[in-house]
């Protein structure tokens, strides 16, 4: 049976078709390259050396996913990636964000139940544990989000979660990401945020190859051991391979499940800028500012349980995550150009 993986044009979505594909899988890739570019997907094809079919489509446009069901009739589940993805544009958009994350995704689920696709692979994020009561976080802390983005990603876990309970023949694994970083070992894909990074660690490589002058460091005055914020950084890779297993999960079993999907380690803002700069050589400026509202201190993940149910477990550490991201960006420090 095929994968549906949609919005597989983006950063995680390119590393997971590589995963796939190599693990002999065949997958139907949809993406609106609305935070992408087709030069990803060429990538992805001359690392694995594998064709697949491919449908510019948006999510919000019904008649194209029915066609994609229709066309391509031994699709049996779907990695659905597509999504927006910035906290601060979705404070300032949140219809934008509510439309495409929240309406493009009961566009999606009503277009595979019409066609019998009841298997679903779903990227959630950390961000539905909003402020965790501590670390490591467990799948059952309770949930809260503070922000559309964030919302979204909840909605959509309880849209699930009703969806199942309405008709058990339909399975949903919930991956929650928690802060996925580095990039493939060629070299040939990798995270390319469109303007200037939200996130720390592709601004820490911009800066290290010259095309960013500064790191602003949110805070150093957080309860943490060095205080800056400490996240649970993933390698992509590793999270690519996550999503095979949910797969194989999925493929034998129905109802919903969720999983971290993170190394259970916190580093710190400062211990990333010394591991990328021990690993490259290079120099990172930064100066310490005030802290980005909405940040918190820690968060890491407690991952047994993804161990326990799915076999999977990282096998990355930040010194393969910094040597692979900065391969990436100093191979292409404009990203994808077409
Ligand atoms: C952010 C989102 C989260 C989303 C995730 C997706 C916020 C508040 N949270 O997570 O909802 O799921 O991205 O990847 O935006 N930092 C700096 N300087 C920078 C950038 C970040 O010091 O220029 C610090 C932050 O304060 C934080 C750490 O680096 O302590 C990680 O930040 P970031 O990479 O943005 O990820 P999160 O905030 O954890």
């Amino acid at each position: 049976m095929k994968i549906l993986v949609t919005g597989g044009a983006g950063f995680i979505g390119t590393h997971t078709l590589v995963e796939l594909l190599e693990a002999g899988k065949d997958v139907v890739v949809m993406d609106n390259f609305s935070n992408s570019k087709p030069e990803s997907l060429a990538r992805v094809k001359k690392i694995t050396g594998k064709d697949f079919k491919f449908y510019e489509a948006d999510m919000l446009d019904t008649a194209a996913l029915d066609r994609i069901f229709e066309e391509n009739p031994d699709i049996g589940s779907v990695v659905h990636f597509a999504g927006l993805k910035a906290v601060g544009e979705s404070c300032e958009q949140p219809m934008r964000y509510y439309t495409n994350n929240i309406s493009g995704t009961l566009k999606l689920l009503d277009s595979m139940n019409r066609h019998g696709v009841k298997k679903i692979v779903f990227s959630s994020s950390a961000t539905v544990y909003g402020l965790p009561k501590s670390v490591p976080i467990k799948e059952d802390f309770p949930l809260k989000t503070y922000n559309p983005y964030g919302e979204t990603k909840l909605m959509t876990e309880r849209i699930l979660s009703d969806i199942i309970k309405a008709d058990p023949e339909w399975c949903a694994v919930i991956l929650r990401y928690f802060n996925p970083i580095g990039a493939h070992s060629s070299g040939l894909i990798g995270e390319d945020p469109k303007g200037i990074p939200n996130n720390l660690f592709p601004y820490i490589t911009q800066v290290g190859v010259g095309k960013l002058k500064k790191l602003r460091v949110f805070g150093d005055d957080y309860p943490t051991h060095d205080g800056t914020g400490v996240r649970d950084y993933i390698h992509v890779a590793d999270l690519a391979n996550a999503h095979l297993k949910a797969l194989e999960y999925a493929e034998k079993t129905v109802g919903i499940d969720y999983f971290n999907i993170g190394t259970g380690k916190g580093y710190s803002v400062l211990d990333m800028v010394k591991a990328y700069e021990r690993i490259t050589g290079k120099t990172i400026a930064y100066e310490i500012v005030d802290r980005r509202p909405g940040d918190i201190a820690e968060c890491y993940a407690d991952p047994t349980k993804a161990k326990e149910v799915l076999n999977w477990t990282a096998k990355y550490g930040i010194d393969d995550m910094c040597r692979d991201a900065d391969r990436w960006q100093t191979n292409n420090p404009e990203g994808y150009t077409k």
